[in-house]
């Protein structure tokens, strides 16, 4: 990916940088998230696995791209571990290039691709989503789960996104946001957690979306998974609290309760949504 343009990033970005390459961090979502994916699942029910759950999330979303073929290029945006890639080149033998902002995940990504013998089909790239390196319409399909909440400049990853597709192209995506009608200055406790100064809405992506070409396809909206989903992670903390006090310290792991209890709260009072968003990119 050899690109001249400018590299373009907001200010939000280098303290998510920092926020995900720290070991703490690496080590809560490596360890409690399950390893290769750190998304919202899809539970079937309140004791499954983190893990499981979330790579359900993935086979529910790779359902939508049915038919993809072997020639054909993804761009997951915001890969976290790269769980989706591998399941995405597993499945349809396409080639997933994995972009990424934090080098602490994306060393794991390298290590557990190589562990798949995928290394022919998957390829790990450092670089911000609001400045995607590379030429204009060269993927089939650009994919992201849980990660453009952390942009400033959301507008702008979408323009991005707009770019790199081909035209007919899709975008799959997911992203937990607050309701269209959620009440101003409620939220700050959620935002605190991952240091978000706000969460984009699903009217957000259908304004924005449609004045970038694109035809919504499907909105799969599951607010009910959001909040199982930090219950059920905060449950898991709060199981293994000693073995994570040691990896993160005593402060990380009080402050992730914390956090995570007002995500369940939030989402409880109908503030948060989630769900699978499906857009085609107009010929
Ligand atoms: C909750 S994790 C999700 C990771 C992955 N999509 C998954 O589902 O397993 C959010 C991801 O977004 C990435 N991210 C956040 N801001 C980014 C940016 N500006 N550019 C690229 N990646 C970013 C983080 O490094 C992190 O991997």
């Amino acid at each position: 990916m050899c690109d001249e343009r400018p590299s373009i990033s907001s200010p939000v970005s280098a303290t998510t940088e920092a926020y995900y390459d720290s070991p703490e961090a690496d080590s809560f979502y490596a360890d409690i998230w399950g390893g290769e994916d750190i998304h919202i699942g899809v539970y079937e029910s309140e004791t499954e696995e983190v893990a499981r759950a979330s790579a359900r999330t993935v086979e529910t979303m790779a359902i939508r791209l049915e038919g993809l073929g072997a020639d054909q290029r993804v761009l997951d945006i915001g890969a976290g571990y790269g769980g989706a890639g591998r399941a995405l080149a597993a499945r349809f033998g396409c080639r997933v290039d994995c972009l990424n902002l934090s080098e602490a995940q994306n060393e794991r990504n390298r290590q557990l691709t190589r562990e798949a013998g995928q290394g022919d089909h998957v390829r790990v790239v450092h670089a911000n989503f609001e400045s995607i390196p590379g030429p204009d319409a060269v993927y089939d399909v650009v994919w992201s789960q849980d990660a453009i909440l952390h942009s400033g400049a959301r507008e702008r990853v979408l323009s991005e996104v707009a770019r790199v597709l081909r035209p007919g192209g899709q975008f799959l995506f997911t992203d937990p946001m607050q309701t269209d009608d959620c009440p101003p200055d409620v939220l700050q406790p959620v935002l605190d957690r991952i240091h978000l100064d706000t969460l984009a809405s699903p009217g957000f992506y259908r304004k924005n979306l449609t004045s970038f070409g694109f035809e919504e396809l499907a909105f799969v909206e599951m607010p009910d998974q959001l909040r199982a989903h930090y219950a059920r992670v905060r449950q898991e903390l709060e199981a293994r609290r000693e073995e994570m006090v040691q990896r993160c310290g005593v402060d990380y792991v009080s402050r992730m309760l914390e956090g995570l209890g007002h995500w369940v709260a939030a989402a409880a009072r109908g503030h948060l949504t989630w769900g699978i968003f499906h857009f085609s990119k107009r010929r």
